[in-house]
């Protein structure tokens, strides 16, 4: 199979098993949602998180990538890591990690990359809304 020679293994296995693949109400003040595309070839990833508001843990995530095999699997690793995770933590996932892991070759990196800059929109995303909540709930009646 072409793809067997092309892709790592690891990335055949994410790409027919994606993990985590889905979506969350967006706008679920829990939900954090990160939606990048790569101007490198045009592809998207979508990547959500549902947060524990009292310990900013990560308790849920899900994707939806419409990319390349690469992408798909960069997606699926990205859940896998920050799930159950601490918000600033997931922050420190480099897209090299993920590239690294998936064996992806240097033309596939900016697919990884992807996943990275998803993973920090939605943390950002998710710390925007709950910033303005409580900023109306602070507000003088
Ligand atoms: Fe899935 Fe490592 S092979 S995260
Ligand atoms: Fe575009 Fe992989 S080729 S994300």
């Amino acid at each position: 199979l072409l793809t067997s020679r092309l892709y790592h293994e690891k990335v055949v296995e994410h790409y027919d098993n994606p993990r985590n693949v889905g979506s969350f109400d967006k706008d679920d003040p829990t939900v954090g949602t990160g939606l990048v595309g790569s101007p490198a070839c045009g592809d998207v990833m979508k990547l959500q998180i549902k947060v524990d508001e009292n310990t900013g843990k990560i308790v849920d995530t899900c994707f939806k990538t419409f990319g390349c095999g690469s992408a798909i699997a960069s997606s699926s690793v990205a859940t896998e890591w920050i799930k159950g995770r601490q918000m600033e933590e997931v922050l420190t996932i480099k897209n090299s990690d993920i590239a690294k892991h998936l064996s992806l070759p240097p033309v596939k990196l900016h697919c990884s990359m992807l996943a990275e800059d998803a993973i920090k929109a939605a943390v950002k995303d998710y710390q925007k809304k709950k910033a303005k909540r409580e900023d109306n709930n602070s507000s003088p009646p």
